[in-house]
């Protein structure tokens, strides 16, 4: 059964009539450039055919009533009126959050009720948050017929995730659920959110592993890293990485911190790798790109130190197999989740059978593969 369909029939079973509207919003997978968001720099994610799923029917009244298919079935309901956070039910905090986001442009709306479900897996870093605001937001603009566009949708569910559910996060995951076009990766300018799109040529897959080592980004080390940025820019007196140069940098090795030091070298020169590796997939430059991720790897693993052994181990296996033909790297926050690999479609079945032969064996967990392609955005 599809995702619209099961959203359809949980709908009338739970509010006894149909649906008005079912949206949905794609997960991400990002291609390279971690940790460059929020450091005003550069990303090039691409939209995936994973995502959330949401059927809809407006209210008279002020109340939000959802039912999350994927969260145990549990039922939240709440008032436009009062929204206060639940620690008790973390994932209705992204309808709240999202929701008081948008009301502080459009005041007036009323409440729906909502019904949610989602193939996103959880904490693997492919956005299954992202995807999820984006998608009530694109259910709820559809309803009262709001004149939001895809940017200003992506700022407010970054809004709800900084404001109120407390990650600090970027604005990539967001942006690229609700402005990523088919087939394509975007190179994103997180600086003045301009963007420029390239291909993925149809022999490659985008190929992502679940190391399943989980991790929520709210209480790992991210909101760390993202202080530890802050506080380079802050000694150059810029407002963040972005206006910092690598001869900047290295010039005042010696002055400041080495972990602080790593921490602004991997910024800086994953923000090259992301625009080098733009152009590479245009040339359909395999070569380039392998390196430039291999390279962004190693950075974000020694020296901005967000990923884990068993993401360590799986770009390993999958470089093993690929060498030049190919890319691999870990994608996301880090500290758990995913890895992901550009694989020609004739070595899937090589690069597949590295994995279920050596991963578990390995580290004693049970992989999970996911072959995507690149879909569109829920607003483009
Ligand atoms: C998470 C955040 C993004 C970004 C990545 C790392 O996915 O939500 O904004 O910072 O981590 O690149």
């Amino acid at each position: 059964m599809t995702q619209k369909a099961l959203v359809k029939d949980l709908f009338a079973q739970q509010f006894n009539s149909p649906a008005e509207f079912v949206c949905h919003a794609p997960g991400r997978v990002n291609i390279i450039g971690d940790h460059t968001d929020y450091n005003n720099g550069f990303v090039l994610p691409a939209a995936i055919n994973y995502g959330t799923t949401i059927a809809v029917s407006a209210r008279q009244d002020k109340e939000v009533e959802v039912y999350a298919y994927d969260c145990d079935s549990q039922k939240d309901i709440f008032s436009l009126n009062n929204i206060v956070f639940d620690k008790q039910v973390m994932w209705s905090n992204y309808v709240k959050g999202t929701l008081q986001a948008l009301m502080r442009k459009y005041p007036d709306i009323n409440g729906a009720n909502l019904v949610v479900v989602g193939n996103v897996p959880q904490g693997a870093g492919l956005s299954s948050s992202a995807s999820f605001e984006i998608a009530i937001l694109k259910a709820f603009s559809q309803l009262y017929q709001l004149d939001l566009d895809g940017i200003s949708a992506a700022l407010m569910g970054q809004q709800a995730e900084n404001d109120f559910v407390g990650c600090n996060c970027g604005i990539m995951d967001q942006l690229i659920s609700a402005m990523g076009l088919q087939n394509h990766a975007m190179l994103l300018d997180c600086k003045d959110l301009s963007f420029e799109e390239a291909l993925i040529p149809d022999d490659l897959t985008l190929f992502i592993v679940n190391s399943n080592v989980k991790r929520g980004l709210v209480d790992s080390e991210y909101n760390l890293r993202r202080r530890q940025c802050e506080q380079v820019a802050k000694y150059f007196d810029v407002s963040t990485l972005r206006d910092v140069s690598l001869e900047q940098l290295n010039s005042v090795q010696e002055q400041i911190d080495p972990l602080l030091f790593k921490r602004a070298r991997h910024v800086i020169t994953e923000n090259s790798r992301a625009v080098a590796t733009l152009d590479a997939l245009k040339n359909n430059d395999m070569a380039a790109i392998s390196i430039a991720m291999k390279e962004s790897h190693a950075s974000l693993r020694d020296d901005f130190e967000v990923t884990t052994k068993e993401m360590d181990g799986l770009v390993e296996i999958i470089d093993g197999v690929l060498g030049v033909n190919g890319g691999v790297r870990m994608t996301g926050g880090g500290f758990g989740g995913c890895i992901v690999a550009l694989v020609p479609s004739a070595m899937v079945i090589h690069v597949k059978n590295a994995v279920n032969g050596n991963y578990e064996r390995l580290f004693g967990i049970k992989p999970s593969i996911y072959q995507c392609t690149a879909a569109q955005g829920a607003f483009r």
